[in-house]
């Protein structure tokens, strides 16, 4: 059984930082359109819910099997945060699936920066134990889709929760 910690990553243009309790206020700014929550549901966190979040987020899994990494994406020329990646990595003796998310604040879309973080993350769960990547995505999220597709994702014919399976078998 595997325990994953979030490490810095660095891509191209972007620094994914394991994400603080320190973030919240800044992530409360970039995360406070309520649009970011059409195919996911929820409605954004003030800052003082966003704290609370990540400090659950930061203090771990109460399951042994279960570790929670979450990044920060800084985009480092603006040295701004504008979004956060994450893996839920779920381990047994015999395999480890590592769940993926992104979200990127509605200023900064369209720049291809949901694509290079969810990229370098899971360039970072290959060099890390980990079996299989997954995602669940609303049938019509076309972004998310496009996403999921360039971090070498294929969509499987199974349904969670009215969302499609995404898969990338690792090993
Ligand atoms: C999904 C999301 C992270 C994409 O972020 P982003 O940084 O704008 O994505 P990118 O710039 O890397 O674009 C990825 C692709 O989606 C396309 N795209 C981006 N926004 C789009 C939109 N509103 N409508 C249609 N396509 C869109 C881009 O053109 C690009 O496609 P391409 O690779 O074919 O050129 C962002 O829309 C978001 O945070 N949504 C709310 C949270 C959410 O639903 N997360 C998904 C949970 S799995």
């Amino acid at each position: 059984m595997i325990t994953l910690r979030p490490e810095t990553i660095h891509t191209d243009r972007l620094t994914l930082l394991p994400l603080q309790v320190e973030h919240a206020e800044e992530m409360a700014t970039v995360l406070s359109d309520p649009g970011l929550h059409t195919f996911i549901g929820g409605t954004p966190d003030t800052a003082q819910a966003l704290r609370a979040r990540y400090e659950r987020w930061v203090a771990g899994s109460p399951d042994p099997a279960e570790s929670w990494c979450n990044w920060a994406i800084q985009l480092r020329t603006a040295a701004c945060l504008t979004g956060t990646v994450q893996a839920t990595v779920t381990a047994d003796e015999r395999a480890a699936t590592a769940e993926i998310a992104w979200v990127v604040g509605s200023p900064w879309q369209r720049r291809g920066i949901a694509t290079e973080a969810a990229r370098g993350l899971v360039t970072w769960l290959q060099s890390n134990p980990v079996d299989t990547v997954i995602a669940h995505i609303h049938p019509d999220h076309k972004a998310s889709a496009a996403v999921a597709t360039a971090a070498g994702l294929t969509p499987t014919g199974q349904w969670h929760d009215g969302e499609i399976r995404w898969r990338l078998a690792v090993r």
